[in-house]
């Protein structure tokens, strides 16, 4: 049962230190301390949401991994709850899935134990374990389910995503060969003993040499493959973070998946290692990390870093392209509605709005048909400083783009595809230190952190060198979950 571990684990989550940081987030998944990476093992089960995510306790930094936890009626208002899995024989506690079945709670994770030294990416052994719970709080570990790789030089062998289909145990999980990136499969007749079947995908001299936390699911009519690949080259627009998550979309029959080119599902600045699960009414939702292995993060020195993203649910458009949108429940964060616009010409220059916040809901849409400008939008967490984080549509580029060049200790602007259509919407979460944009006239998503100073909280409308018809624009103040 619970181990010591678990225990001490859990006195290092109660030291509550985001409160006094500036860049604390107010409605996402974060740690009360320490440092947070991949979501794990997404699920509904004795009815409540539940997330667990890597965890290190101890410090700001990645370290030995626990599994961390909690649960919410909505997916949205999340509680804290303890520690789920600490480092034990089979080593730290690395990604994985959870399987809710029969009243029991199964989570699949992978043990990693360090061969020679720590922290030594030479030299480890990885085995895919199993834990399970009746209450969803406590977890007893059943130890290890698949002990080796099916070669002897395949190391890097992880994270295992388990589902239950047909009456039998499916079992996909990253892997490296040689430099090459892998998703290898696995079929059981239990939760316990499971059978290889060999590499389900195999990536090709420009698809990576390791793709880390693969998920596999229906969506439509397709199957929907996605992975975070390591090594794939940046060109033009793509690929530009140090490394990727995204998707191929292809068939599955039973035994390998036809793959198509590899889309990222997000060109922000930190968003990694997503995993997806289906809700009691069958939506797909997914959360992913929103960091990224080696990106700064001002919020150590505070004793806590790293974050999930907002849950979004995921459809597939005619083009058989993945739709990501903020799932419905997230209106339950809503307060005041700040302002509400119709019909405004925006013309050249900035223009403050009557607005103040860290924690907003945006949905904005303009008119293409007749504009001048040549780029225009929304600035938010403006300060006296010019500090400010610019979200917009550049009509040269025909791109909707984000730029935090002047957003607090970041940079970096990145920007995807407008879909051609005669307006530009934009659907923008704001939480202190980071931003989320939507939008239904692009298909893919910005996620990045901004470390704005803490009075910097204004907004500007703005158009450059011309004029623009905003057709809508509506701000709502948003709660703070951790601290109402
Ligand atoms: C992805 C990842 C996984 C691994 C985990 C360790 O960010 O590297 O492949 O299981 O993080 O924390």
């Amino acid at each position: 049962m619970l181990s010591n571990n678990t225990d001490s684990a859990n006195q290092a989550q109660e030291n509550d230190v985001i409160k006094h940081c500036p860049y604390r987030l107010g409605f996402h998944i974060i740690p009360s301390s320490g440092w947070i990476n991949d979501p794990n093992g997404l699920v509904f089960h004795g009815g409540l949401y539940h997330a667990f995510f890597q965890y290190h306790p101890y410090s700001s930094v990645w370290g030995p991994m626990h599994w961390g936890h909690v649960t919410s009626e909505d997916m949205v208002h999340w509680q804290r709850q303890p520690v789920a899995l600490a480092p034990g024989d089979e080593g730290t506690c690395f990604s994985g899935s959870a399987v809710s079945d029969n009243g029991e709670l199964h989570l699949f994770y992978t043990g990693h134990h360090w061969t020679k030294q720590e922290n030594d990416w030479q030299n480890f052994k990885q085995t895919q374990c199993l834990a399970t719970s009746v209450d969803g709080v406590s977890f007893e570990k059943k130890g290890i389910v698949i002990a080796d790789s099916p070669l002897p030089h395949i190391q890097d062998f992880r994270d295992p995503k388990v589902w239950k289909e047909g009456g039998k145990w499916h079992l996909i999980l990253g892997a490296q060969d040689n430099g090459t990136g892998q998703v290898l499969y696995y079929q059981g007749q239990t939760p316990e003993q499971w059978e290889y079947r060999g590499v389900l995908v195999e990536a090709d001299e420009s698809e990576g040499y390791m793709w880390e936390c693969p998920d596999l699911f229906k969506l439509g009519s397709k199957h929907i493959l996605a992975a975070s690949p390591q090594g794939l080259p940046k060109h033009g627009y793509h690929n530009l973070s140090e490394y990727q998550c995204g998707y191929f979309v292809g068939e599955f029959d039973g035994q390998s998946f036809s793959h198509s080119v590899f889309t990222e599902f997000d060109v922000g600045h930190d968003f990694y290692a997503c995993q997806t699960f289906e809700t009691p009414d069958g939506r797909r939702v997914m959360q992913a990390w929103m960091g990224l292995p080696a990106t700064l993060m001002e919020t150590q020195d505070s004793g806590w870093a790293g974050a999930l993203s907002l849950p979004r649910e995921l459809t597939l458009d005619e083009q058989q392209r993945v739709i990501q949108k903020p799932i419905k429940e997230l209106t339950g964060l809503r307060q005041a509605e700040l302002l509400s616009v119709q019909n405004s010409e925006i013309e050249a220059g900035r223009h403050p709005l009557d607005v103040q916040g860290e924690l907003l809901e945006i949905e904005l849409s303009f008119c293409l048909q007749e504009r001048t400008a040549e780029r225009f939008g929304i600035l938010l967490r403006c300060g006296e400083n010019q500090e400010q984080t610019m979200i917009g549509y550049d009509a040269m580029a025909e791109r909707i783009y984000l730029d935090r060049n002047l957003s607090g200790h970041v940079q970096g602007v990145r920007s995807t595809e407008h879909d051609g259509s005669d307006h530009v919407d934009l659907h923008i979460y704001l939480d202190r230190s980071c931003v989320e944009i939507f939008s239904d006239t692009a298909y893919q998503t910005i996620t990045s952190r901004i470390y704005p100073e803490e009075n910097s909280s204004k907004v500007n409308i703005f158009s450059e060198n011309g004029k623009v018809t905003l057709k809508s624009l509506n701000i709502w103040q948003l709660k703070d979950i951790w601290h109402p």
